[in-house]
This record gives C-alpha cells, sequence and structure tokens, in this order.
C-alpha cells in the first residue's frame, strides 16, 4: 500500500468561503489570490473552481499565470509583484495580464519596449508596508509617467497593501489607509480609476476601504485572517484536510524516550501510535510536544521530535486505536491556527508547506442542491 497522506480539498467549502467574503464586501469585485500554489491548495484547481465567481486573480509571477491561461483561463489574472524582466512585458502585453508597477526600473523597461499591445497597469504604492511600491513622495509623479507612455492602457489603477491588517486595532492600519485616501484624492481630477486595499483581513475589518476590489487570499482557503479570531466565527470552513493514518500502535513503559533527541520521555506507560506524516511531507520539524491531532475523530497530542516521514502521537485518549485508523492533522473540526500555536509557523506557510509527495483529493462541484452564487 502506498503512503496514506492525503489533502483533502474541499470544492463546497472554497466556494462558501468566497461567499462570506463577498457578503462582507458586496460591492466590491474580487482578486482572489491563489499565488504560492494557491496557498498550498493548488493553483489550476483553485483558478479552475473560481474563475466563474470573482473578477480576477492574482498571482506573484509570470510563470504562475501563464500555467493559468495554458489551461484556459480567461479571466483576467494580475501579476502582484509586476514583471521581474522586461521581456515579461512583452508577454503581459500579449496576454493581457494587469501588471503591477512599483519600481522605477520597470518604468525603464517599458520605455525601452514596443509592446504589441497596451498593458493593463496598477500602480503600486507603498502607504506603510516597507515592502513593495513607489513611496508616497514619489507617486503622483511615477503615476504621471505611466499615464503618459502609449504602451499602457488608461486609466491606470492604483493599489497598496496594509502591513498589520491581521490586527484591526494597530493604529498603522488607519495611518495607511489615510496615506491611501490622499494619495487617490490627488489623482482623482485627472482621470476616474479603480483602487484596491484589502487582504482578506481588511476585507472583514475596514468596510470604508473596499474602494474597487479587495485581494483575499487566506480568507478563501478557511483560514482566520485575524489575529485571536477563530475563522467558523467569521463564517469560514477549512477548503483542506490534511489526513495520514497510523501506521503503527504500542504501549512503551514509563520513562521511555520518545524520537530523535529524545525529546519526549513518557511519564507513565503509554500508548503511543506512529502516525505516516512528517516533515517530508509538510509538518514542521518545529512541532511542540502537545500539538493537537484528531485520531479517529478524538483529540490526541503529538509526542516526541517530528521525523521526516513519521510522527509520534499519544492515544491515551483513544487506546483502542489501531493500524489504519485516520489521523487528521489539521481541517475539519481541528482549525489550523490551533496546530500553528505550537509551532512558529502561522496558517499562511503550514499551507504553503504541504509536500507535493501528499495526494490531493478535490471534492466534486458542489452538489446540485448547493446554490450558486
Ligand atoms: C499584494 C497582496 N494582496 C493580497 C494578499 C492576500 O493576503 P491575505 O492572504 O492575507 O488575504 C497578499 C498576500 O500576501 C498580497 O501580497
Amino acid at each position: 500500500m502506498s503512503r496514506t497522506a492525503v489533502a483533502i480539498l474541499s470544492t463546497e467549502n472554497l466556494l462558501h468561503n468566497l461567499k462570506m467574503i463577498k457578503g462582507q464586501a458586496p460591492d466590491a469585485k474580487v482578486i482572489a489570490m491563489v499565488k504560492a500554489n494557491a496557498y498550498g491548495h493548488g493553483l489550476r484547481s483553485v483558478s479552475t473552481r473560481l474563475q466563474k465567481h470573482v473578477d480576477m486573480l492574482g498571482v506573484a509571477s509570470i510563470d504562475e499565470a501563464l500555467v493559468l491561461r495554458n489551461i484556459g483561463i480567461q479571466i483576467p489574472i494580475m501579476l502582484a509583484e509586476g514583471v521581474f524582466e522586461p521581456n515579461e512585458l512583452l508577454v503581459a502585453s500579449t496576454q493581457g495580464f494587469h501588471v503591477v508597477f512599483h519600481e522605477d526600473a520597470q518604468l525603464h523597461w517599458l520605455a525601452n519596449l514596443s509592446c504589441p499591445l497596451p498593458i493593463q497597469a496598477w500602480l503600486k504604492i507603498d502607504t506603510g508596508m516597507g515592502r513593495l511600491g513607489v513611496n508616497l513622495d514619489g507617486a503622483a509623479d511615477f503615476y504621471n509617467q505611466l499615464s503618459h507612455s502609449p504602451q499602457i492602457a488608461q486609466p491606470i489603477r492604483v493599489m497598496s497593501h496594509l502591513a498589520c491588517a491581521d490586527e484591526p486595532d494597530n493604529p498603522l492600519n488607519q495611518q495607511q489607509i489615510d496615506a491611501f485616501n490622499s494619495f487617490i484624492q490627488t489623482i482623482a481630477t485627472k482621470i476616474p480609476t479603480e483602487y484596491s486595499l484589502c487582504n482578506s483581513a481588511g476585507a472583514f475589518r475596514f468596510p470604508n476601504a473596499h474602494y474597487h476590489y479587495i485581494r483575499p487570499g487566506i480568507a478563501l482557503y478557511g483560514a482566520s485572517p485575524l489575529l485571536g479570531k477563530p475563522a467558523a466565527e467569521l463564517g469560514l470552513k477549512p477548503v483542506m484536510t490534511l489526513q495520514t493514518s497510523l501506521i503503527a500502535t504500542k504501549t512503551l513503559p514509563k520513562g521511555s524516550p520518545i524520537g530523535y533527541g529524545a525529546r519526549y520521555t513518557c511519564l507513565k506507560d503509554l500508548p503511543i501510535g506512529i502516525i505516516a506524516f512528517g516533515y517530508g511531507d509538510g509538518y514542521p520539524r518545529t512541532m511542540r510536544d502537545g500539538a493537537p491531532m484528531l485520531v479517529n475523530n478524538t483529540l490526541c497530542h503529538l509526542v516526541g521530535r517530528v521525523s521526516m516521514d513519521m510522527t509520534a502521537v499519544d492515544l491515551s485518549a483513544c487506546p483502542t486505536a489501531k493500524v489504519g485508523d485516520p489521523v487528521i492533522l489539521w481541517g475539519n473540526n481541528l482549525p489550523i491556527e490551533d496546530v500553528a500555536q505550537f509551532t512558529d509557523h502561522i496558517s499562511y506557510d503550514l499551507l504553503t508547506g504541504v509536500q507535493n509527495r501528499v495526494k490531493f483529493h478535490w471534492t466534486r462541484y458542489p452538489s446540485p442542491t448547493t446554490k450558486e452564487f
């Protein structure tokens, strides 16, 4: 029998989450962020399922965008980090990709090329994230330079990114919103265009900053975008349930060590199980003792250091568990945030860290009883 590690992915929950997000921002269009292999869920599978329901897809590079065009996805695709070299502008032009401009070098590349079609452009301004984006003092000039380029389709849209939206009380949020508003007022008189600022957290927390497009990522996948707020309280459901099975069970006598480095010592005679899942599958080696797992839907806990292919679980709560029984590592009935607390990771990097030797099984498109929206 082959490895039993499987990511079960729910189409129904993906579309449900989108509906919840749209409910928060009913007047905004949606750019669904599918970068990084759709946060580990599968770029093609997620995009295919979302394409009829969103206005645009957001990726991190032209390679990801081309994968989507090659499987026949026709809706607009945003290159959220722009192009990385001049020739990509030509590809973006012919493919109709939306290019984010955030850097002088990109303007120079543009000036020295002849694009077959005008490029759909976004100006990204840095309102406080300190990552990509033109500084505020140079943003109007940058916008003008883009506007005067015959290679750029009009109007040019404007975006920025929130640094602390997961902490709604952080004062930087309002400062960024204010900075964004002041910038768009400076250009609003010239030509009407469209704006985008909010990620998932912003979509849930800052209704006054939804503008024309929101850009949800993590919430689509059913993890909470807000610190300390369970996803379920926001109406979100996990898309990925990561599951494996027990490949061995035994009882270790009190005082026995478990795993590499003998990190854990049994405080009593301990029934343990070994699961076929380790850091080579994407379960971090830094996961601490006590991390939750569901064995036969019963809450059990990690004991000892995670190995490459295996991990030990304390079966005290489930002593009759046997080889072959299912073990859920996160997903249905086990929020990924609860698991992340036992490591230095967050839901984002746990999800994107699932390795490709894990089999991915998508549930079918929603049943006929599920209402489309
Ligand atoms: C520019 C941009 N917009 C939107 C998002 C989506 O953020 P989230 O997954 O927190 O919704 C990201 C993610 O990193 C991003 O870089």
